[in-house]
């Protein structure tokens, strides 16, 4: 069988002469500008290589490609770009996580050949290496909202540097996962990752968790255990709910952050360890540093390196992505016949006010695909049919008119814009406004802002 299979997404369908160069490539070339179809076309033909030409990026958002990278786990994906699109901050954003290489124009088609044969290895790398450990795409990371991108880029950095971090962010937002990529992306990634929650366990028994050994009533010391900062020695320990630690261990841990030191017994030398630790908080533990509650050297050497996670509210645009990912993972490809969702569910869930964040919108995806009746899951299934948190009457969410008109603007422009599958101007007739006030709502709903900037000459804004 030949494997040497390569989809080639073409974002610019207009403009496909530079795409010439590929048909003296020794490859088959599945070749579309159709999102389907090229979902299809990697599902049937079980494709490992893909490239992107991103012609002049005017048409659609940067945005609608995600959906290709979830399409199949295993596959390399390389750019075919215009130079000048290296000027524009996204489309490098972009290339640097999500691709294997990227070439300009004009192809030279024999380093492009060399390219793709050194993806398809790297492919079947991964292949095999996702084979092996099945969990991996559960704990992996997805998103592309603005605030997803700039969290992956700082946990890039925070990775290189070796100190302690801490971690704010409500429950369910992705605290622990961000642990795991600092950690995973780390030069301690082949050492232990150890949790540890500082929640609800007695002061003596985090004590002997963290340090091995505990004091008793009588402040002696009992036998001597090996705790989680000796057992994860040259990798990363994790304090989940660090703002919970009693003063005492506040006192030992900025101790062993300091000194890099335990001491595992009584009358014992002390050991030296090297762990990093990454805290993590729901909240700022500003007020509780002012109030006493918290330590303020502690907090001043957590703080420096602090990384903050918006909760999912504030990322729309995460929200599909994620329900698409986890839908995927639970179907396990084959069989399933919940396959999508019906475009009210997805207006359900970007209306939802997700209180419990990431780790609620995965126990209603399970939810909804026990219930779902039919191939496409609805608000129904989803617990969300009658739920409009934004509008409801309670005493803490309830909108101005004024909100409450800009949110119903917002929806009817998003969802116009779904129907029309981005057609401005079919939605600027269905919407009875013209299609340059059509582009001005949508820069002050921030829609897919950067092509709306474009078409309005505005310079994109940093
Ligand atoms: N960016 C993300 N992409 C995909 N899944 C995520 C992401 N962030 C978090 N998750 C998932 O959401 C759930 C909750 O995340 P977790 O890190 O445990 O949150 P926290 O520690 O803040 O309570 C986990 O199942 C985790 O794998
Ligand atoms: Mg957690």
């Amino acid at each position: 069988m030949d494997m040497r299979k390569v989809l080639c997404f073409n974002f610019s369908v207009a403009r496909s002469e530079p795409l010439d160069a590929l048909r003296s490539l020794d490859w088959t070339i599945f070749s579309t500008g159709d999102l389907n179809e090229a979902k299809n076309l990697i599902d049937h033909h079980r494709l490992n290589v893909g490239m992107v030409f991103f012609g002049s990026l005017r048409e659609t958002g940067l945005s609608a490609i995600n959906d290709l990278f979830t399409a199949r786990r295993s596959m390399e994906w390389i750019a075919l770009l215009a130079p000048e699109a290296l000027n524009r901050p996204d489309v490098c954003e972009l290339i640097s996580r999500r691709f294997y290489d990227y070439h300009t124009l004009p192809l030279d088609p024999e380093r492009l050949q060399l390219t793709l044969g050194h993806a398809l290895g790297m492919a079947h790398m991964l292949e095999r290496s996702t084979a092996c450990s099945d969990h991996k795409h559960e704990e992996e990371m997805v998103g592309c909202s603005p605030a997803s991108l700039k969290l992956f880029r700082t946990i890039k950095k925070i990775a290189a540097i070796d100190a302690p971090v801490l971690i704010i962010g409500e429950s369910g937002a992705g605290k622990e996962s961000a642990a795991v990529s600092i950690h995973r992306a780390s030069a301690r990634c082949d050492k232990p990752f150890i949790k540890v929650s500082c929640n609800g366990l007695p002061p003596d028994v985090i004590q002997s968790e963290l340090f091995g050994y505990a004091k008793d009533r009588h402040n002696r010391t009992q036998r001597p255990t090996k705790g989680r900062l000796e057992a994860a020695a040259g990798g990363t320990v994790f304090l989940d709910d660090i703002g919970n630690l009693s003063g005492d261990l506040q006192a030992d841990l900025l101790n062993f952050i300091r000194e890099k030191t335990i001491r595992s017994g009584n009358g014992t030398p002390e050991t030296p360890i090297d762990v990093r630790i990454i805290a993590a908080a729901q909240t700022d533990l500003k007020p509780a540093v002012a109030d006493g509650g918290f330590g303020e050297d502690l907090y001043l050497q957590l703080k420096s390196l602090t990384v903050n996670i918006p909760p999912l509210r504030e990322r729309q645009d995460d929200i599909e992505l994620l329900a698409k990912h986890y839908l995927r993972l639970f179907a396990n490809g084959d069989g399933c016949p919940v396959q999508g969702f019906e475009p009210e569910a997805l207006k359900a869930m970007r209306r939802y006010d997700w209180p419990g964040n990431i780790r609620e919108l995965i126990s209603r995806i399970k939810r909804a695909m026990v219930m779902c009746e039919g191939s496409s899951i609805t608000s129904a299934d989803l617990g969300l049919n009658d739920c409009h948190p934004k509008f409801a009457n309670t005493l803490d969410h309830l909108m101005t008119l004024e909100e409450a008109k800009d949110q119903t603007e917002k929806e009817i422009i998003q969802l116009a814009l779904q129907v029309t599958e981005n057609n401005i101007s079919r939605a600027a007739r269905q919407l009875a406004v013209s299609r340059m006030t059509l582009y001005r709502l949508m820069y002050k709903h921030q829609i897919r802002s950067h092509w709306v900037e474009e078409s309005l000459g505005i310079a994109a804004r940093k």
